[in-house]
């Protein structure tokens, strides 16, 4: 039987930073608002570096953690909705990038869920035994597609970048993952994609922005992030009590403080990161998992599960023996 373990993780936030204050000058909010509200304190907004330049460094701190050669990696997947062209993907690019040649490697979108849907297509093909080393990455430059004029989104997202080796394993680490989604409330949150429209009416139309029912997305996550969660502990015969940590996506600290009162969770089990970063789409996920490891509240052989949920509407969780 063939498994799998998370064998490296790595992370870059580009070095630019506006705190809740600097969005004044965009937009009428204050820091009391928007950190009493969401947890942010600050974001990282890129001067200038794409969702490959990003997705490239945090790639090679993962590969430098797993102790790898990039030439091992056998697939790649990049998780984001902010992809530097239309085509090829980032993932394409990144390959370059790193070096490597004749391998698979895609994008997929899934907004804020991207990341575990990637993690959970790149462990379905290890454990088919088909490829060994997977490079999955949720990489986004979000503030491209950020109305600096609504003060109902513009404060809520980030850019940045996280990234993880995955690869065979004697033993059963990464143990389940579930992926979802509802195609049928999708209008909750989104960003469309340039109108097919006539040569004229493009040359006046600006891009679209991001469009979000803040009230209506906050009630999904809080239902569905104890659900999915539950489901997934249920399916492994697992209590809520054996788990180590939560990692969830961050969107919002008060999202997360809902979710833990309703699973029964101490607090402190739960990482948050959103006040350094915002909610940075498919690469909150990976981020905090990295952060996590490294702060040391997950450790080897700590059981934890990681969860999130976006756009689409989508939602993924992932139960992992460290
Ligand atoms: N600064 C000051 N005031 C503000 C701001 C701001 N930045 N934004 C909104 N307000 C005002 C509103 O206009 C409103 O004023 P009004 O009562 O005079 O109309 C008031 O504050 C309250 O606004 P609400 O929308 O009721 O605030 P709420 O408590 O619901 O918080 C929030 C809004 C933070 C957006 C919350 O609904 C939320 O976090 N929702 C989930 C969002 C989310 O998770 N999105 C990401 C999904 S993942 C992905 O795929 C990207």
């Amino acid at each position: 039987m063939t498994y799998t373990k998370i064998l490296g993780t790595g992370r870059y936030l580009p070095e630019n930073t506006i705190s809740n204050n600097d969005l004044k000058q965009f937009v009428d909010t204050n820091d009391e608002w928007i950190f009493t509200r969401t947890g942010i304190k600050q974001r990282h907004i890129s001067t200038g570096e794409t969702t490959l330049d990003l997705a490239y460094q945090a790639s090679l701190k993962a590969i430098k953690a797993a102790n790898i050669k990039a030439s091992e990696i056998d697939i790649i997947i990049v998780a984001t909705v902010t992809s530097d062209y239309a085509f090829p993907g980032v993932a394409n690019l990144l390959q370059a990038k790193l070096g490597i040649s004749n391998i698979m490697a895609f994008d997929i979108n899934a907004a804020c869920s991207g990341f575990l849907y990637a993690m959970q297509i790149a462990d379905k093909m290890i454990k088919s035994k088909a490829y060994h080393k997977a490079l999955i990455v949720g990489a986004e430059t979000l503030s491209r597609l950020t109305d600096w004029r609504d003060r109902n989104t513009c404060v809520l997202f980030g850019d940045g970048a996280g990234a993880m080796i995955i690869g065979t394993s004697n033993y059963n680490h990464i143990k389940d993952i579930i992926t979802g989604s509802k195609g049928d409330e999708e209008m909750l949150l989104y960003c469309k994609n340039p109108d097919l429209k006539s040569i004229e009416e493009n040359l006046v139309s600006p891009q679209d922005h991001i469009h979000m029912n803040g009230k209506e997305v906050f009630k999904f996550a809080t239902r569905m992030m104890p659900k999915t969660l539950n489901e997934l502990l249920e399916r492994n015969n697992h209590e809520i009590s054996d788990l180590n940590y939560i990692v969830a996506h961050q969107a919002n600290s008060r999202i997360i403080q809902k979710a833990a009162k309703d699973l029964n969770i101490d607090m402190d089990k739960m990482y948050i990161n959103i006040d350094q970063y915002g909610n940075t789409s498919a690469a909150s996920v990976p981020i905090a998992i990295d952060e996590a490891i490294e702060k040391g509240y997950i450790k080897k052989g700590n059981l934890f599960a990681t969860v999130a949920f976006g756009g689409g509407l989508t939602w993924a969780s992932a139960l992992i023996e460290y």
